[in-house]
């Protein structure tokens, strides 16, 4: 198959709803990470999701509208907490898992009782639903297990030849994908961080949850509360190992360890003292540009031939829970204080 290249212009997102709406993959861009969109209304379209990433099947896709309204037909039940969150941060990167509805085609929620759904905040994102005229079920448009994509030559580097097209829109502003918030149960519950943070949530709902998967690796034998939590994630093909400390001990850890293939993602402005090749990560204080960063130096390093990269890791408040998550991910749990 022949991936188009598209743009984020008028004509191009119309081109692009009609392969939607004719059953086809596109990818296109949110505000966090680019998607990889099929119709989320039927059952053959949103198979071949699956089939591109080689996603496992047990694990459910997040749907995407352009209106609260039309979070209605997805539901069963649409309990008070949804409607605050959605007039506090929809649009924009918060998904809400709720009873679905028998609306919902199976292979969506992956057989589970309920669906999450997000009301992205993006303009090409947003105009490309509501072209389509049906939501939009859509995972990350990495193969599944890589790095998330942020840029649209990274979707391409995963995609190409597998899906109909590709809209170009840019570098995603987020960076890292959206918080998943289950309020299936009595306490709004956290099941992954994101762009919309846990003081964010309570500020609006009073008591939040965090699961427990959030920050430490299930146990055997553990249920996921949501089936991505289990499987490997955001890997590069690299080794990465988390390392904690000071910007002296991080430098001295790491050229205690130089060799062929090491590098380290080190936090700007703390690059001077590293005998080893760098890459940037944004300053120790600035979880934004980390959450941007994160994913595209992970596949930087892959790009420069790197074997085994050691990682500053940041703090784990506010946005930094959301990069502290993903890079825990990437590294398997392997960290280290340096
Ligand atoms: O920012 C994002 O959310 C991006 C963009 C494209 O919108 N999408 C994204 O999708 O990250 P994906 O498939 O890579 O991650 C969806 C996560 C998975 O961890 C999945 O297990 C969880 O949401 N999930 C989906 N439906 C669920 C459900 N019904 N119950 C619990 N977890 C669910
Ligand atoms: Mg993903």
């Amino acid at each position: 198959m022949k991936t188009l290249r598209l743009s984020a212009s008028g004509e191009d997102i119309a081109r692009a709803a009609e392969l939607i709406r004719g059953g086809e993959l596109v990818a296109f861009p949110t505000e966090t990470v680019y998607g990889l969109g099929a119709r989320g209304d039927r059952e053959d379209a949103v198979r071949k999701i699956f089939a591109a990433k080689g996603r496992p099947s047990d694990n459910p896709l997040i749907l995407h509208i352009a209106s609260f309204g039309a979070l209605l037909p997805l539901c069963s039940r649409v309990p008070p907490a949804a409607r605050t969150l959605a007039d506090a941060f929809w649009p924009g990167p918060l998904t809400m898992v709720l009873p679905r509805s028998e609306r919902v085609p199976g292979a969506v929620s992956a057989g589970l009782p309920t669906v999450a759904v997000r009301f992205p905040a993006h303009r090409a994102a947003r105009q490309l639903i509501a072209a389509a005229g049906v939501p939009i079920a859509a995972p990350s448009a990495n193969l599944s297990g890589s790095p998330s994509p942020t840029e649209a030559r990274r979707v391409l580097a995963d995609m190409d030849g597998r899906i109909a097209a590709v809209i170009d829109g840019g570098s995603c502003e987020v960076g890292v994908e959206s918080t998943v918030i289950t309020l299936c149960d009595d306490i709004p519950r956290v099941l992954r961080p994101g762009g919309i943070t846990v003081p964010m949530l309570r500020e609006v709902l009073g008591e939040v949850r965090v699961d427990p998967a959030v920050t430490a690796p299930l146990a055997p034998g553990q249920t996921a509360s949501s089936p991505g939590m289990k499987y490997r994630h955001y890997a590069p093909k690299a080794d990465v190992i988390a390392v904690r400390g000071s910007a002296e001990r991080f430098a001295r850890y790491v050229n205690a360890r130089a060799g062929e293939g090491v590098m380290a993602l080190c936090f700007t402005g703390e690059e001077q003292n590293l005998a080893v090749p760098v890459i940037l990560f944004g300053e120790r204080g600035d979880p934004r540009q980390q959450a941007r960063r994160l994913f595209e130096a992970l596949r930087e390093a892959d790009d420069k031939g790197c074997r085994t990269l050691y990682v500053a890791c940041p703090r784990e408040d506010g946005l930094g829970l959301a990069v502290v998550n993903r890079l825990m991910r990437a590294a398997g749990f392997h960290e280290e204080e340096a």
